[in-house]
Formats: C-alpha cells, structure tokens, sequence
C-alpha cells in the first residue's frame, strides 16, 4: 500500500479484515517496522479518537508520531501555482509537503470540508495538495468525502459480531443540530459493498448522498421498513448532498431509539462518535448491551495498526 485515501485503495478486503483481526491478538508483533521511522498527524479539525487511536497504533509499531494542529500552529498555507504571496498566507503547500517529508516517514491529515461548494469540497485540495508534493506515504484521517480508517474499523467490528453470514446492515440517517459532512456515511457504504451483506441506506427525502457512492444499494425513506429484520443499525447524520451542506430536516422521528430498534432482528447499535444524546440516539438504545460503539472505538487502534503496517512493508 502506498497511500491510504479510501477504501479504494485496498485490494483485498476480507483479508485485510482477517489480518486486522489477528494483529489485535498480538499488536506489537510488527514494533520492528517503524523503527527509527516518525509518522507526522496533521490536523485542520478536531479529533478525539483518530488522533489517539493512531498515535497509540503508530507507538505500537515501533514509530515516532509528531502531532501538530495546523491551524493555530502552522503557516496560513498558499495553494495557488504563481501566487503573489502579499497576503496572510505566509508559506506554500510545496515547501510545507516536501519539509514534513524530511522530517516524517508517513504524513496522516485531517481536513473537513467547509460544506459551502460542493466542487470545492470535492477536489480536496489539502489532501491532494499533500498527495501531490510530499516525498513520502499520504494517510486519510478524514477528508472532504472520505473516513476510510473509521470504516475499516466498522468493517473489523461488524466481523466480529456477526452471526450470520450475510447480515442485514442497515445505514440510517439521524437527526442533528448542525450541518455534517458526507465522509463517514460514503466510506460506510465503500466498505459494505466489498463485504457479504444485505445492504439498505435509510434517509429522509432530499437526503440522498452521492449516487455514484450509492449506486447499487437500496436507498428508502421509510425507515421502519429498512430497520426490519436489521442485524446492523449504524446511525449516522450528513447534510443534504443535493442542497449542498444544508440542513433541510431535524425530524425527531429519525431518531433511533427502543421503538425502531424492536423493529429490528435484535440489532447491534453502531455510531462512530461522538454522538449527541437523545438527539441523534436515545440513551436507552446507546446504554443498552446492544450497543457495541465503544468496541467500534477500539477497533480504530486496529484499523490504524494493519494500515500502517502494509504502508511500512511497500516502502522496506
Ligand atoms: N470517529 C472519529 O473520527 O472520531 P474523532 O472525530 O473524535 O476523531
């Protein structure tokens, strides 16, 4: 593996999850790959579990791991090709790409979209930028449009509940006070197409995502039909996609809570937090023994270990 954008970028799925499974049995099996190595995390947004889960993965695997928040400690950064530099923008994404590369063997970034400008947000102009200049290994924490370790770390938890071979997984929409990106609930339904499943997204009207994302997937607005005989349940709000980062609804109906869950096949609650309460999910339903949110927590430590890992291997 040479960067990590998407789910895209890994060809062998299942045995992925497989490796994952059996790397968290032994996690610092492979601490001799980073060796003298240094991974540098990048921040534009907030995090809370990405930022730990990656920096204890890279401790597990041998690697030093610089953080840095680059909003309230880098340069304003500069993208344009000839720009006359006359502005706040003090250093250029060029010089800034190829200087971390001399100090961080693997650069990781984190960059939200502004939700202003679809086609803005969709070129991923930091991510790409990074991508295009660096000297070294590019990870995803979540761009724009994609949260691929979050879905990997979904993929390692719903392999390790499921009790049937192909379970039903339903992605439902829930309600939420502000506008959210699309990264988590589009890399979700990346990763569910490349697994056995009965797949169903659930979402009001005017809250379909990216149908290139979707294509091929059941998409209803009739959310206690989908949940019917559901063995997965992941709780997700995004904003609109077609009035781009608006939010058009707050139905409090979409909110799950005990009622939608009897609907399903005794379901496992799934949320990649944080989560507001009894707004998005009843506490009942995110404080009952179905819930399995903290393991998909846990699971982010796994996702991060296994990527790092393939990424070390490719450049031995
Ligand atoms: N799920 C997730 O990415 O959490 P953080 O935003 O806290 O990193």
């Amino acid at each position: 593996m040479k960067n990590f954008i998407s789910i895209d970028d890994i060809s062998d799925f299942n045995s992925l999850i497989d490796e994952s499974i059996s790397i968290k049995k032994n996690p610092f099996k492979y601490s001799h790959l980073g060796e003298k190595k240094a991974i540098g995390l990048i921040f534009f947004n907030k995090s809370l579990r990405t930022r730990l889960s990656m920096q204890k993965a890279a401790e597990m695997i041998g690697l030093k791991c610089f953080v840095m928040n680059f909003n309230n400690e880098g340069w304003n950064l500069e993208f344009e090709n000839n720009a006359i530099m006359s502005t706040d923008k003090a250093e250029h994404i060029k010089e800034a790409a190829m200087v971390l590369s001399q100090y961080c063997d693997i650069i990781a970034i984190r960059k939200f979209p502004d939700l202003q400008n679809k086609d803005e947000d969709e070129s991923e102009k930091i991510l790409n930028s990074f991508i295009k200049y660096a000297e070294v290994p590019i990870i995803n924490l979540e761009s724009s449009i994609a949260h691929p370790l979050q879905a990997l770390a979904d993929a390692i938890t719903i392999r390790e509940h499921k009790k049937n071979v192909k379970p039903k997984i339903v992605l439902s929409w829930a309600p939420h006070p502000n506008p959210l990106p699309h990264a988590v609930a589009n890399s979700f339904v990346k990763m569910v197409k490349r697994i056995d499943a009965e797949f169903v997204i659930t979402n009001p009207v005017g809250y379909n995502l990216n149908s290139k994302i979707t294509d091929g997937v059941t998409v209803t607005h009739d959310q206690n039909q989908a949940f019917k005989n559901a063995d997965f349940i992941y709780a997700k709000n995004w904003s609109s996609y077609d009035k781009y980062g608006q939010v058009i609804t707050k139905d409090k109906n979409w909110m799950i809570d005990n009622d939608l869950m009897s609907k399903t096949n005794d379901a496992y609650f799934m949320h990649c937090l944080p989560v507001r309460r009894n707004f998005v999910v009843a506490d009942d339903v995110l404080d009952s023994g179905k819930s399995i949110v903290i393991k998909q927590a846990q699971n982010r430590i796994y996702s991060s270990l296994v990527v790092l890992k393939r990424i070390l291997e490719n450049e031995k």
